[in-house]
């Protein structure tokens, strides 16, 4: 995780910089992201993986031009699943060869994007988009790799809304009911797109392998089949993201390594038994990248005592920072950053600014009896899916990301003005 310590004052600091010097210079709140961190899980993930795999990182976790240049200069590729990730990761020099395309719907616009940039490969999700691909890929005199996403129907266990791969919800073709063999057929009558294999993700922070093992199982069953209906073995799979974190010392999450090492033995077990030729597999970690490399910096604003039952934090961002807490039921944990404490431990619930008591950030914590207003608390974990997801709800302005290694920080995306905000409102 980040490289966090404490000063000889006790404050609390992120790769070496203390955070009460980070918080006057670059304001509350902010997320503070540890390159060396962010460099170093990209690595492991690309070296466990090896020359015969490709890592896709999920930019949908978090993106940035920095973070993109990173994850080249480490060798990576990236998985894109609108024309907005797209134009980041062009824009800071990705090439279209190491980028991927996904999304349920997408437009007519950015599959020409895609096509145009000659991305690695598009990832189809329904009959319908491999013809208006297909036309797009003919119209540029392109033939187009593709992958099919594949519903295997495993039951992740996972939150609801992130789980992908049981059948009913609106990603992939179902491998069950026929969906994915007839998408298949179709893809391969198209002369404009190369089928080059298959794609499954099950679903996100999920701590067991068992489930990617049964949707490798199962979508190397498929490779076999279209071996024996249509002659073809197809090279690649890819089988997704959803690593787990650690949110809080209950999780425990899996390493890189070992993710590898259980994919690459049952897709060898599972190919020899059915005489396929082993396909070159990737995958595509988002959270597992950055979610432990930042945490966010918040500034206590008030802290109100409720009789019996709690005292209330309130700091200067909230929901439209972190919405993970209320749409996932998100757990959290959180620290005094400016200073230490011997004062007692209080049960704390961190909220934020917001209009509406679901604003909340941890729910649950234990915070020194003596909090006051003006303390900095630190939130960890909230590289991915905190600045992707942020929203300006009650106008607030989105916090910037500063990226701190060895001692020096600079800010990577910058916090929104009131100007951005005035910018969009044309009256
Ligand atoms: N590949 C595909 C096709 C995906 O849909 C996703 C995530 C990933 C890879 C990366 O998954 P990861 O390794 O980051 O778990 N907003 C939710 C997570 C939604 C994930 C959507 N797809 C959250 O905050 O938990």
């Amino acid at each position: 995780s980040q490289t966090v310590g404490r000063d000889a004052d006790g404050v609390l600091t992120v790769a070496g910089l203390p955070v009460t010097a980070l918080a006057e210079e670059f304001g509350t709140p902010a997320y503070l992201l540890d390159e060396a961190d962010f460099r170093a899980r990209a690595r492991a993930w690309r070296e466990a993986f090896g020359v015969g795999a490709d890592v896709y990182y999920a930019g949908k976790a978090f993106l940035s031009k920095a973070v993109v240049r990173w994850l080249h200069e480490e060798g990576l590729g990236l998985d894109v699943c609108s024309s907005g990730e797209l134009a980041v990761a062009l824009a800071a020099g990705m090439p279209g060869e190491r980028i991927a395309l996904h999304g349920n719907n997408k437009s007519a616009e950015e599959l020409e994007l895609a096509v145009k940039a000659g991305v690695g490969h598009i990832v189809l999700d329904s009959c319908q988009e491999i013809e208006r691909l297909a036309r797009t890929a003919e119209a540029h005199g392109v033939r187009q790799p593709v992958l099919i996403r594949v519903t295997v129907g495993v039951e992740a266990h996972t939150h609801e809304f992130i789980a992908t791969a049981h059948e009913d919800q609106k990603f992939g073709l179902s491998l069950a009911g026929g969906a994915a063999a007839e998408a298949v057929r179709r893809t391969l009558a198209q002369p404009a797109l190369e089928l080059r294999g298959l794609h499954s993700h099950i679903g996100s922070q999920i701590f067991d392998t068992a489930g990617f093992e049964v949707a490798a199982r199962r979508v190397v069953g498929l490779l076999a089949e279209v071996r024996d209906e249509h002659g073809v073995e197809l090279p690649e799979i890819d089988l997704g993201g959803g690593l787990g974190i650690a949110y809080t010392s209950e999780d425990d999450p899996r390493e890189p390594a070992e993710i590898a090492a259980s994919l690459d033995a049952i897709v060898r077990r599972e190919c020899a038994a059915v005489g396929l030729a082993v396909p070159r597999l990737s995958v595509e970690p988002g959270r597992a990248i950055v979610g432990p490399t930042a945490c966010t910096l918040y500034r206590v604003g008030t802290v109100k005592p409720l009789a019996g039952l709690r005292s209330y934090v309130s700091v200067d961002g909230g929901m439209s920072d972190n919405i993970r807490t209320a749409l996932y039921d998100a757990e959290y944990s959180v620290a005094l950053a400016s200073r230490t404490s011997t004062a007692e431990p209080m049960l704390v619930r961190v909220v934020g600014k917001h209009c509406e008591s679901g604003d909340i950030l941890v729910k649950d914590a234990f915070l020194p009896a003596d909090l006051a207003p003006g303390d900095l608390l630190a939130v960890p974990a909230t590289g991915a899916y905190c600045r992707s997801m942020a929203s300006n709800y009650n106008h607030a302005l989105r916090p910037p990301v500063v990226a701190v290694r060895e001692g020096a920080a600079r800010v990577i995306l910058r916090r929104e003005t009131e100007e951005d905000l005035l910018r969009l409102d044309i009256g």
